[in-house]
C-alpha cells in the first residue's frame, strides 16, 4: 500500500502564492516509489495549480478541501466534485472544520463521499472526537459511528478507493487548547478504525483501506506517527504552509518506507 503526505493549505494563500510555493516543493520534493504527496489548496488556485502540474509531469497530486454532494444545481457558491473532475485525484470530506464550524453532519459527509466515488475521485474522510467526547468516554461510539456513517451511500467494490484520515479534533492547530497527542495516546483509535473495518466489511477490504494521522503533525514527530501499527500516512495543517518543514516530513516518510 501507498503512503500518503496530505497537506492541507485551508484558507490560505493567494492563488500566486500558492503556485509559487508549489514550485518550491516542486523543485524540492523528488518522487518516491509508493509514497504519494498531495497538496490541497484554496478552490480558486486548483485549476491553476493542475496546469502548472501537467505542464511540469510533476509527481505531486491535488485534492480539494470540499465540495458539493450534488453534480450540478440551483447551489449559489457551491462547486460540485464533477466540476472539479480532471483537475483533482482526491478530495477531503468532512474536515473536522467543516462539521465543526460549518455544521457539517454525518449525512452530508456520506453523500459527499458518494459524490467523490461518482465522480472517480479518491475521498479522504475526516473522522474524530472532540476533547469532549473523549473525557466523557465516547470516543469510540463517535469513531465508530462517523466511519461506517461515511461508507454507508457507497458500494464494497469502491471501498478501495477510501482513504480514511483520523484526526482528533483537540490535536488539530487552531483550536483552543490544542496539542499534539501522543502516539499512544491514539493508536487505541489508530487499531478501532481496523477492527472495526475487518469486522464489518471483513479483512481484505481492511486491508485496502490507508488510515492516514493528523492533528499538528510537525517535522518532528511525523516519524512517530508514521511509525505507528496502522498509519499508512498524514494529514497534514500548519506545518505543510512552510516548505522545509513539510519536504522534512516528506523524507521522513521516504526513509519509513524504504
Ligand atoms: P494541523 O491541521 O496539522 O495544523 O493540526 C491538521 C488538519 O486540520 O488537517
Amino acid at each position: 500500500m501507498k503512503t500518503f503526505v496530505v497537506g492541507n493549505w485551508k484558507m490560505n494563500l493567494t492563488v500566486g502564492e500558492s503556485s509559487l510555493f508549489l514550485q518550491k516543493l516542486q523543485k524540492k520534493i523528488k518522487p518516491a516509489k509508493n509514497l504519494e504527496v498531495v497538496v490541497a489548496p484554496s478552490a480558486i488556485a486548483l485549476q491553476t495549480l493542475s496546469l502548472q502540474l501537467e505542464r511540469n509531469k510533476s509527481k505531486i497530486k491535488l485534492a480539494a478541501q470540499n465540495f458539493h454532494y450534488r453534480d450540478y444545481g440551483a447551489f449559489t457558491g457551491e462547486i460540485s466534485v464533477s466540476q472539479l473532475h480532471g483537475i483533482i485525484k482526491y478530495a477531503i470530506v468532512g474536515h473536522s472544520e467543516r462539521r465543526h464550524i460549518f455544521g457539517e453532519t454525518n449525512r452530508e459527509v456520506k453523500m459527499k463521499v458518494a459524490a467523490a466515488i461518482r465522480n472517480n475521485i479518491r475521498p479522504i474522510i475526516c473522522i474524530g472526537e472532540t476533547e469532549g467526547e473523549r473525557a466523557s468516554g465516547e470516543t469510540a461510539d463517535v469513531i465508530r459511528d462517523q466511519l461506517l456513517s461515511s461508507l454507508s451511500e457507497i458500494d464494497v467494490e469502491d471501498f478501495k478507493k477510501v482513504i480514511i484520515a483520523y484526526e482528533p479534533v483537540w490535536a488539530i492547530s487552531g483550536g483552543k487548547s490544542s496539542r499534539a497527542a501522543a502516539p499512544d495516546e491514539v493508536i487505541d483509535v489508530i487499531r478501532l478504525i481496523h477492527t472495526t473495518l475487518a469486522d464489518t466489511y471483513g479483512k481484505e477490504i481492511e486491508e485496502n483501506i490507508p488510515v492516514l494521522y493528523g492533528g499538528s503533525v510537525n517535522a518532528d514527530n511525523a516519524g512517530a506517527y508514521l511509525t505507528m501499527k496502522g498509519v499508512n500516512g498524514l494529514l497534514i495543517g500548519g506545518a505543510s504552509l512552510m516548505s522545509e518543514p513539510f519536504c522534512d516530513i516528506v523524507e521522513t516518510a521516504k526513509r519509513v518506507i524504504a
